[in-house]
């Protein structure tokens, strides 16, 4: 699979079969997670990784009691063991380790895996379960294991193209190289006397290509919600 077939594909799992995941696989996945760049390499983060039945529930009961978190045979704890700031302000420490965790995401996406961000969990109650010391700082949690769902894509912002139909001058150019044959004649004269096309939004990827090719920059990308991936 391809990085960006990767990227298409990884989607939050909600549920999670039993089966367990080979440990090699777990070992490939987690080497994704550190080879992820981080700031003045310091390569400080720390992941707790969680397979104990009774532990996992009690994990899913501290993250807002997301049951099907537990249903996953680990739940990776993403944690910082530094209060490092940039020079920018930021604290390091959670976008590190948000950076490895989506390298392990996207590696687990890979092996034939499934995973979901959680964000919605209490650290204290986290730290009490699982004992993780004071000075390190919990980021983040990730069930992973095979999936037992469907994917299921949330509506993502797609571009689409708008296109300003007074100044279109009829060229056909963007008819051409449309790959999703998404922009047709309009059979309309325009107020320059010109029969403009127009674009199916339906259709429209937002490749951009009609953007590119127009003479007369006739059209704008934009961003809308709700576009099937
Ligand atoms: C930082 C972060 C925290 C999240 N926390 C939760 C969570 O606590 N529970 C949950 O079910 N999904 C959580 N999600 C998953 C988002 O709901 C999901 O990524 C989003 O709806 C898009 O769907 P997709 O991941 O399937 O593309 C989180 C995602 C991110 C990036
Ligand atoms: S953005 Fe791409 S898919 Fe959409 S109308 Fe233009 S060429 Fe076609
Ligand atoms: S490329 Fe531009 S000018 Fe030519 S038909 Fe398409 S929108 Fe009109």
């Amino acid at each position: 699979m391809d990085l960006y077939q990767t990227i298409k594909k990884r989607y939050s799992c909600r549920s999670y079969s039993s089966k367990q995941i080979e440990q090699e696989k777990l070992e490939r996945i987690l080497e994704a997670g550190r080879q992820a760049p981080s700031a003045k390499n310091l390569q400080d983060w720390r992941f707790v990784i969680v397979t104990d039945e009774e532990k996992r529930k009690q994990v899913a009961i501290a993250a807002n009691e997301q049951m099907f978190i537990a249903t996953a045979p680990a739940i990776i704890i993403g944690c910082s063991n530094t209060d490092y700031a940039m020079r920018c302000g930021q604290k390091i420490s959670s976008i590190d380790v948000a950076i490895a965790m989506e390298h392990i995401a996207l590696a687990a996406t890979a092996e034939g895996l499934a995973t979901c961000w959680i964000g919605s969990f209490f650290p204290e109650k986290v730290r009490k379960v699982l004992d993780i010391p004071e000075q390190i700082e919990i980021i983040e949690l990730m069930p992973i294991g095979y999936p037992a769902d469907k994917e299921t894509h949330r509506p993502s912002m797609a571009k689409k193209t708008q296109i300003n139909l007074e100044k279109c001058k009829g060229c056909d150019l963007c008819i051409d190289v449309c790959p999703k044959a998404a922009i047709r004649k309009s059979g309309i004269s325009n107020k320059k006397g010109y029969d403009y096309v127009e674009v199916d939004i339906e259709l429209c990827n937002g490749c951009g290509a009609c953007y590119i090719i127009c003479p007369d920059c006739c059209f704008t990308l934009i961003e809308t919600v709700g576009s099937a991936r």
